[in-house]
């Protein structure tokens, strides 16, 4: 590790807030109900099934994912770029934003690794359960009004949206790109409100950019920059991370980087909210629509009908009810309209994204979490290159063997932790015997 990294390290240290200043990270916490907490900076939280009981679910229930710290954006001092293959650059701030006509959809947003928790073997990322997944009513201007002002040349065939976070260190800053087909989709929108109110601070103020249906990696966060390019953007976050085997794969398998796409659509997919009778969920597909959900009351030998709710909107979950009083474990799975139905063996993949089996209830039992790092030989070498960016949360909630402890401490060797070969080693070991 160089000198430059190790000095900007100690400045990711030293920029960490004392006990008595407020992260916006903190006061996000406060905006929030009880919700499982992933890590607290960045700021990862998920919702408990039985709290996605409304069709739209309210801003203090809804998921918060971050790669990276919150950025703090002043309002009046925000610019939207756009940039690139565009025959005219624009910037445009809020005001001008506000006065372009608005719209408002419902649409369901889930994370593409919702459900990762459930993969054997286990996977290195966020370790969701079930409930990075939410809905919400977005409200603001149609993306493809915003390029109309820039003009695309003909050559742009993707956009590249980056927020106003940043990588930290030698981490890579996290930047999306979207083909200009789904930019131009008249539902795809540079959302300024979220259920009635302004974007809340952890959920992308002042502009989210919201592609319906797909993964919520593709709604970036603090909108500030849009380039237009010929080609699907460059950096970690398009090119490693967020991208599917284009092939069937085994449990375990490495994939080659040839057999692998970015992520869009979400899949089908149904949630279980309530399972003590009636049977209570929500189910959803992505860019298609649900057409039909079962529930399994005998272990899914046999599947009953559920009704579904009245409430609808082209990208958005179906509510489903069965009236029945369960007395053992209850599965449901949801068909959609282009007929696919929930597989019954997840499809394992090498990052654990779009995990879709039919859902069962009760729960496995949650995770016990260490709520702090064990002792043991690697632990001072943890306490001093691990946590000055985050926290041990998001580290003890991963269960991983030693090759993939391996390259996951290699991972953060290369976004800036200054560990040494020798170190390395220790550290991994430590790590596997206690993460396991
Ligand atoms: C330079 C800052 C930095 C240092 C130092 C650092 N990390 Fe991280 N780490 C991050 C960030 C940022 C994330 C969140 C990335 C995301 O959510 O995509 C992260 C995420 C993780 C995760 C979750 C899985 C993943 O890959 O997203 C694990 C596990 C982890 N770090 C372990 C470690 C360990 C072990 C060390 C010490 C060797 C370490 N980190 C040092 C920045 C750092």
């Amino acid at each position: 590790m160089t000198r430059r990294s190790m000095l900007l390290l100690l400045g990711v240290g030293l920029a960490r807030p004392n006990r008595a200043a407020t992260t916006p990270e903190e006061e996000a916490l406060r905006r929030k109900e009880k919700l499982i907490l992933h890590s607290p900076r960045p700021l990862d939280l998920e919702t408990p099934p039985e709290m996605l009981d409304s069709w739209i679910t309210p801003n203090s229930r809804f998921f918060v994912r971050s790669h990276f710290y919150i950025p703090q954006v002043e309002a009046g001092k925000w610019e939207l770029s756009i940039e690139g293959l565009v025959q005219k650059p624009v910037k445009l701030n809020l005001e001008q934003i506000r006065r372009m006509p608005q719209f408002e959809r419902v649409i369901t947003m889930e994370c593409a690794g919702n459900g990762r928790s459930y993969f054997e073997p286990r996977v290195a990322g966020i370790q969701w359960r079930k409930g990075a997944v939410g809905t919400a009513r977005w409200k603001g201007v149609r993306l493809k009004d915003v390029l109309a002002q820039a003009v695309l040349k003909p050559e742009a065939k993707h956009i590249s949206f980056d927020g106003a976070d940043t990588g930290l260190v030698t981490a890579p800053d996290f930047v999306r790109s979207v083909p200009v087909a789904k930019c131009l989709h008249p539902d795809t929108l540079l959302a300024t409100h979220m259920n009635g109110v302004p974007l809340p601070l952890e959920h992308g103020f002042p502009l989210r950019l919201i592609t319906p249906g797909w993964e919520g990696a593709a709604c970036v966060k603090w909108l500030a920059k849009m380039t237009a390019a010929p080609d699907e953007a460059d950096g970690f976050f398009m090119k490693t991370a967020y991208r599917y085997p284009t092939r069937p794969v085994k449990p375990g398998e490495a994939v080659d980087a040839k057999d692998m796409a970015a992520i869009t659509s979400l899949a089908v997919k149904s949630l279980i909210t309530r399972a003590s009778g009636p049977v209570e969920g929500v189910a959803w597909a992505g860019e298609a629509d649900i057409t039909r959900v079962e529930v399994s009351l005998d272990g899914r030998k046999t599947w009953q009908e559920a009704k579904l709710g009245s409430d609808k909107a082209p990208f958005a979950w179906r509510r489903f009810r069965l009236d029945a009083k369960p007395s053992g474990a209850v599965f449901a799975r949801a068909t959609d309209s282009q007929g696919r139905t929930q597989p019954t063996t997840p499809a394992w993949n090498p990052s654990g994204y779009l995990h879709n089996t039919p859902d069962s209830a009760p729960r496995p039992e949650a995770l016990k979490l260490a709520t702090a790092l064990p002792p043991g030989e690697g632990l001072s070498i943890a306490r001093e290159k691990c946590l000055p960016c985050h926290d041990h949360t998001i580290i003890v909630g991963q269960r991983l063997d030693p090759g993939r402890w391996t390259r996951e401490v290699e991972k953060m060797m290369r976004w800036g932790s200054p560990v040494s070969e020798k170190e390395k080693d220790v550290l991994a070991r430590y790590l596997a015997e206690n993460f396991k």
